[in-house]
């Protein structure tokens, strides 16, 4: 139907004649002569229709926004003084000839280039939302990202191998999203959190590299970072320890940032332990472009006379972290009460502070703050020295169990970093986090928890703590993460019978449930399991990040909300008696179903 698309007619094409079909992004009337925008995936074009052409101009009169449009025209340069030097087409115009509407358009909901639209309206008419060029832009470049990780993946001699959407429950942690069977009354499948076991059961079976680009499926609470169905780029290798399949994954990544964005990322990725990470940061995924950094003063709290502080400074379980602000003290009265609000929302009970005004007096002259009184000299000592106050600095304080300071001063650093400017300027910053512990005490259950999945391999030497003293053994995982984002994360997984039981039992997964659950994998390990691991890449993440996105929503054509439902389709929806009563279905508080 087409000769060009509207984004690519150029100079070049001056004095020949173009077919070009799309959407009316603009129309305008100039006194006599109509001007149309005339829109495709590939960028717009200026059309023009002039009254020397009856019939066109009879119908340019009545098109509207989004209508669909074919025209016929002689690409002419565009008038002296009238060019976009913004625009790829912007020296150009068409000189309607013919002008056909393929689709009249209901006025939309939204004009397409309002930069303030709600995103419940945007995702009720996804597909016109869709239309909006950086909707495309991300769109394409999504599939940009997976083309050059394919390739990159074959080239590395991996092969993509489908695993099922209809299993059973694996082994992430999050909620199953559950399937009822019709054949089997009261049985269900699960969606697959990962492929995790397929994968590793495909080492088994000799496949020796694997990757898949794949949905995922977690009932889990939803937030920026995070859809109930999301795409991994999954892999999995033979024969490998931890450092071949991390120096072959930051390869993929660096080459994939280069080719679709033109981005040089540092060469090599640090690699940081999880307890630094957490010492630091306060968190296992720290954003290092924020140059705050938490102070370890929980020693120094043992003796104090507040009780705020010495009582989590004796508990085994507890901290205590200074946050040095340089050139904080002019952060207002008002500010530090946000402050302190802001953290209440990590379980923080406040958020105590000092103003350093004079560091050579370590007394309630030299330092402003309510709580100075109630530490002695050698704790105030320590927190100067510790944290290299310099007057006019501010000082904040998380005093509780070691989760909620972690929680709460980690995220107040990222939020004072920000506001306050205190970064370093670079545009990214990749980091491995390393030498994750193999085990998380759940403090509600009284249990340990895998941290990563129970499948993952001890640190070599560390497998006899599994029994002793779970807490101490560390694990050959790796999470890579940028600019503050968990972006992909695995491990080397156990592949010996022998550890697999061993760590079960750890987690007190019983005989039976073993069987039940992992029975299969179990059966496996036992026929000739090869060394292997693997790691997965949050697709969606790492798009996001490249978009400068707030939200992975604007990375997926059709997302789901906050609360996991499309507002297009109105999924999930009430289904009819008849469908339930197939799968052996009956609602505990029956409400009509008419779907
Ligand atoms: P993990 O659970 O860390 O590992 O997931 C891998 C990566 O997937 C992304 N991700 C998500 N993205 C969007 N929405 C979500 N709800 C969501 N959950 C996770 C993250 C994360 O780093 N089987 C293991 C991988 C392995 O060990 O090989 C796994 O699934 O970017
Ligand atoms: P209070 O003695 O409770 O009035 O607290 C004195 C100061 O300590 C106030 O600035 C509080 O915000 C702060 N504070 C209270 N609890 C904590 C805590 N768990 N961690 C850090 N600071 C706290």
């Amino acid at each position: 139907m087409r000769s060009h698309y509207c984004g690519a007619v150029r100079a070049s094409d001056i004095g020949n004649i173009v077919t070009l079909c799309g959407w009316a992004h603009r129309r305008r009337d100039h006194g006599g002569v109509i001007f149309i925008d005339l829109r495709d995936r590939d960028g717009t074009v200026q059309v023009v229709i002039d009254p020397d052409t009856p019939e066109s101009f009879k119908i340019a009169e009545d098109v509207r926004s989004e209508f669909v449009l074919k025209v016929v025209g002689k690409v002419r340069a565009r008038p002296e003084g009238t060019e976009n030097a913004n625009l790829p087409t912007g020296m150009v115009e068409i000189l309607t000839q013919q002008l056909e509407v393929l689709n009249p358009s209901q006025t939309p909901p939204f004009q397409l280039d309002d930069e303030n639209l709600s995103e419940n309206i945007r995702l009720q008419y996804r597909y016109l939302d869709l239309r909006r060029p950086a909707m495309q832009a991300n769109m394409m470049l999504r599939y940009r990202v997976a083309k050059l990780m394919r390739d990159y993946l074959d080239q590395q001699g991996f092969i993509d191998i489908e695993t099922p959407m209809l299993t059973r429950s694996t082994p992430e942690g999050a909620r199953d999203y559950l399937v009822p069977s019709r054949v089997h009354d009261g049985m269900f499948y699960a969606l697959p959190q990962s492929p995790q076991l397929f994968k590793q059961l495909l080492m088994v079976a000799g496949y020796d590299r694997y990757f898949q680009i794949v949905k995922c499926f977690r009932d889990e609470d939803l937030r920026a970072d995070r859809q109930p169905e999301f795409t991994q780029v999954d892999l999995e290798m033979s024969f490998v320890e931890e450092n071949d399949v991390m120096s072959l994954v930051e390869g993929m990544i660096r080459d994939t940032f280069r080719k679709a964005k033109g981005i040089e990322l540092a060469e090599p990725f640090p690699r940081m332990p999880y307890a630094e990470a957490m010492a630091r940061y306060g968190s296992d995924k720290p954003d290092l472009r924020v140059t705050l950094e938490l102070t370890e003063v929980t020693d120094a709290m043992k003796e104090v006379a507040f009780k705020v502080f010495s009582g989590p400074a004796n508990d085994p379980n507890g901290r205590v972290a200074a946050l040095r602000v340089p050139g904080g003290a002019s952060i207002s009265r008002g500010e530090i009460d946000g402050y302190t609000e802001f953290v209440k929302i990590y379980g923080a009970k406040g958020l105590a502070y000092i103003k350093v005004n004079d560091v050579s007096q370590l007394n309630e002259a030299g330092l402003q703050s309510p709580i100075v009184k109630n530490l002695n000299e050698a704790a105030l000592k320590a927190v100067m020295e510790r944290t290299g106050a310099q007057n006019g600095d501010l000082i904040f304080f998380g005093a509780d169990k070691a989760k909620v300071v972690n929680d709460a001063i980690g995220a107040l650093r990222l939020k004072i970093g920000h506001e306050k400017g205190h970064v370093d300027g670079r545009a990214w910053a990749p980091l491995w986090v390393v030498d994750f512990p193999m085990f998380e005490y759940n403090e509600d259950e009284k249990r340990w928890d895998a941290l990563h999945h129970p499948f993952t391999a001890p640190k070599d030497g560390h497998a006899e703590y599994l029994a002793s003293d779970p807490g101490k053994a560390l694990s050959k995982a790796y999470d890579m993460v940028l600019n503050g984002w968990e972006v992909g994360g695995g491990s080397i997984r156990i592949h010996r019978e022998d550890v697999q039981e061993t760590v079960f039992s750890a987690l007190n997964i019983g005989e039976e449930e073993r069987r039940n659950k992992f029975g299969f994998l179990l059966d496996a390990l036992q026929f000739g399991a090869p060394p292997h691991g693997g790691l997965a890449f949050g697709l969606d993440r790492l798009v996001t990040l490249m978009t400068g996105a707030e939200s992975i929503r604007d990375v997926i054509a059709f997302p789901k909300t906050q609360r996991a439902s499309c507002l297009m389709t109105d999924a999930p929806n009430a289904v009819d008696e008849k469908q339930l009563r197939e799968l052996h279905i009956r609602l505990r508080n029956a409400t009509p179903n008419i779907a």
